[in-house]
């Protein structure tokens, strides 16, 4: 069982429009996440909403007060309502890190990260641990980012620092290329070999449904996938999706224990 940490907010700051990066410095028992592990907030003291949400760990850093983890969120209804009022000295309770990470496979010539808005956040994180811990050469790696409107590209300047090359897309032209990213991902598709190259992969589900059609099984995709959480831990049931068994049967997975991260090829969309 994981541990509930009381963390400190340090900074809770508006990037834009109903974006927010929020800094919380942790006791430094907190374990290093992995790259697509998340955790589990609750704002202390507070009844309603009861329930933790769960937010993707953004960056994380060990200093000698303790840990501090960044997370990058979008005001969504009432919980990240409350959490983007938080001050600096305002206490909030994390429990993690939590699921499985991303897996990384050194043979792989080129990396390629597909994030539809706030997936941006763990393939972030990811796309640092590539190159400051397994000394990717950023030259190795391409990020295509895409929202609706240029109000919803954030955390641009990280992933420059990391990528060589950087694609921004929206679907209304209003910063990058005009369209869909998974679009414009398919127009550069044949210049990654799919025995060369793993995908990665975070966004809102008929996102990751059109990616699976396009890519058809031929690349190693894993995806993170968004599912409402309750206890985030495995122990409700209320996250359960439907993968494919290698026998070929359904086996439902509880996204938050046995996930977020998956094969992409695996998964049922219904
Ligand atoms: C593993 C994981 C990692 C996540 N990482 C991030 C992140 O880094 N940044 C971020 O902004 N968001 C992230 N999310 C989504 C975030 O948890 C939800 O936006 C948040 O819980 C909404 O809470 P709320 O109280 O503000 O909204 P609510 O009032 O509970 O819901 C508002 C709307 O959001 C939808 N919603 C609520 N929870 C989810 C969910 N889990 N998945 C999809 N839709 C949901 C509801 O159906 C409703 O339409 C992640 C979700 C998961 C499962
Ligand atoms: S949220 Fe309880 S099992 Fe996943």
């Amino acid at each position: 069982m994981k541990d509930i940490y009381v963390g400190l907010v340090t900074g809770n700051d508006n990037l834009k429009s109903n974006y927010f990066l929020m800094k919380v410095l942790l006791p430094a028992g907190f374990g290093d996440p992995q790259p697509g592990q998340f955790v589990m907030v609750r704002i202390v003291g507070l009844k309603d909403p009861f329930l933790s949400r769960p937010l993707s760990i953004y960056s994380f850093s060990r200093g000698k007060a303790g840990c501090i983890i960044e997370l990058l969120y979008r005001v969504a209804g009432r919980g990240t309502g409350i959490m983007a009022g938080l001050i600096e000295g305002s206490e909030v309770e994390v429990l993690g890190p939590l699921g499985q990470s991303y897996a990384v496979d050194p043979q792989k010539k080129d990396i390629v990260f597909i994030a539809g808005g706030i997936g941006v956040a763990p393939l972030s994180l990811l796309a640092g641990y590539l190159c400051q811990t397994v000394c990717r050469d950023a030259s190795s790696m391409t990020f295509y980012l895409g929202a609706q409107t240029a109000d919803e590209i954030v955390g641009l300047e990280l992933l420059r620092r990391y990528c060589y090359r950087v694609i921004v897309c929206t679907d209304d032209g209003s910063m990058g290329e005009k369209g869909q990213v998974t679009g414009i991902f398919k127009k550069d598709m044949k210049k990654f070999a799919p025995a060369d190259t793993a995908l990665y992969a975070c966004g809102p589900k008929p996102m990751l449904k059109a990616l699976a059609k396009m890519t058809g099984g031929r690349y190693m995709c894993q995806v993170s996938l968004e599912e409402r959480m309750a206890c985030g831990v495995g122990a409700c049931a209320g996250c359960v999706t439907a993968i494919k068994e290698p026998a070929g049967t359904t086996a439902y997975k509880r996204v938050c224990a046995d996930g977020p991260v998956f094969d992409l090829e695996k998964v049922i969309w219904e």
